[in-house]
């Protein structure tokens, strides 16, 4: 099987074949998230743990451990997020790494930075003006902000709103330059799959991505505390933006960010999916409302059901497949429910 690592808005396992999540650990260099990490989280945090830890929706990181070593010598770090705007509102994927992220930041208690990457979706999409990426990214930033975090900073990536606000630009600036001059074309190309026909800033806009996760690239934000430790909740395909990243930030005297990743949120499909933005049948909306929900979960969810009755009397739903329960999983807090819920379903009671 051939894994698709690349920043691509349909990233899926060639051969319609689930993913493999351990290939990426091993080959990759990420660690898991196992039961002791876990078990110091919630000693440090005295909380509970939430739904995405405990049921392993992030199941990879880099060095979280050191992050949590961070915390508990009382040292202050940041937390950095982002998201593309491609389409109107967000759907259920996407809240994943906000939620994990209201969770970090609540339960840590640290800034957070939130970059709404306006100009890489107008980078990569021949179809999209400006001014569309800028209005869908303010469109989502509804949807952001309405996970409830705690004095959030939204920062804005188009060069033409750096100009804008000159302070915090030219830091940005200056850190894309330390860091682009750093990365040959070969190796953004390798990495990213770039070829001669995309267009060049294309090619230099993970270096963007890449400098948010330094904290002096918002000086007004963090006033001083310029090598502040960073740690990036996000889904597991941003992780070859975050892998440079870490190859580059000691070579120009940064730190490098620490990433907690998550699996992906399945398209209504199934598995094999990733939920994407631009087929609306796969996707659950933030603007969905619950008639349109209903609909979408009973026209186009995969179902676990056997193939004829007689066969899902005698077996029950094949629960490994169903994307119903797929999605509680995810979002279900109680654990006990959910068990019941599956096993009712498994025995064919529901
Ligand atoms: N590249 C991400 C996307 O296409 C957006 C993004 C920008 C991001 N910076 C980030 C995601 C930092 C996670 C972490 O949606």
């Amino acid at each position: 099987m051939l894994l698709l690592l690349r920043k691509e808005d349909q990233v899926s396992s060639s051969g319609g074949k689930n993913i493999d999540y351990d290939k990426l650990i091993t080959q990759f260099g990420c660690q898991t998230v196992d039961k002791s990490l876990l078990d110091r989280v919630q000693r440090l945090t005295g909380r509970p743990l939430p739904v995405f830890l405990r049921r392993g929706v992030f199941f990879a990181h880099r060095d979280f451990n050191k992050i949590l070593d961070i915390y508990e010598r009382g040292e202050k770090f940041f937390l950095y997020t982002g998201r593309g705007p491609s389409s109107e509102s967000l759907h259920l994927g996407h809240l994943v790494p906000f939620m994990l992220t209201k969770y970090l930041q609540d339960a840590f208690d640290v800034p957070l930075v939130i970059q709404l990457s306006d100009d890489e979706k107008y980078l990569r999409d021949k179809n999209l003006s400006m001014e569309e990426c800028e209005r869908l990214g303010r469109e989502n930033a509804k949807d952001i902000i309405a996970c409830g975090f705690d004095g959030v900073s939204l920062t804005r990536t188009d060069p033409e709103n750096k100009i804008r606000t000159l302070a915090l630009c030219s830091a940005f600036y200056k850190n894309i330059s330390r860091f682009s001059k750093r990365v040959t074309r070969n190796k953004a190309d390798s990495i990213f799959g770039f070829t001669g026909e995309d267009n060049m800033r294309k090619q230099s806009y993970p270096a963007v991505q890449a400098v948010a996760s330094f904290s002096n690239t918002f000086p007004r934000q963090f006033l001083g505390d310029d090598h502040l430790h960073c740690l990036i909740p996000c889904a597991i395909d941003q992780d070859p933006y975050f892998r440079m990243t870490r190859d580059v930030a000691p070579r120009i005297g940064y730190r490098k960010p620490a990433l907690i990743e998550s699996s992906f949120f399945p398209a209504l499909q199934g598995e094999h999916r990733k939920m994407s933005a631009s087929d609306p049948n796969s996707a659950i909306y933030f603007t969905d409302s619950a008639k349109v929900i209903k609909n979408k979960i009973n026209q186009y969810a995969f179902s676990g059901g056997q193939e004829s009755l007689q066969q899902h009397r005698k077996l029950g739903a094949n629960l490994d497949v169903d994307i119903p329960v797929k999605y509680l999983n995810f979002f279900l807090e109680d654990d006990a429910e959910l068990e019941h819920i599956k096993r009712n379903m498994a025995r064919d009671i529901c």
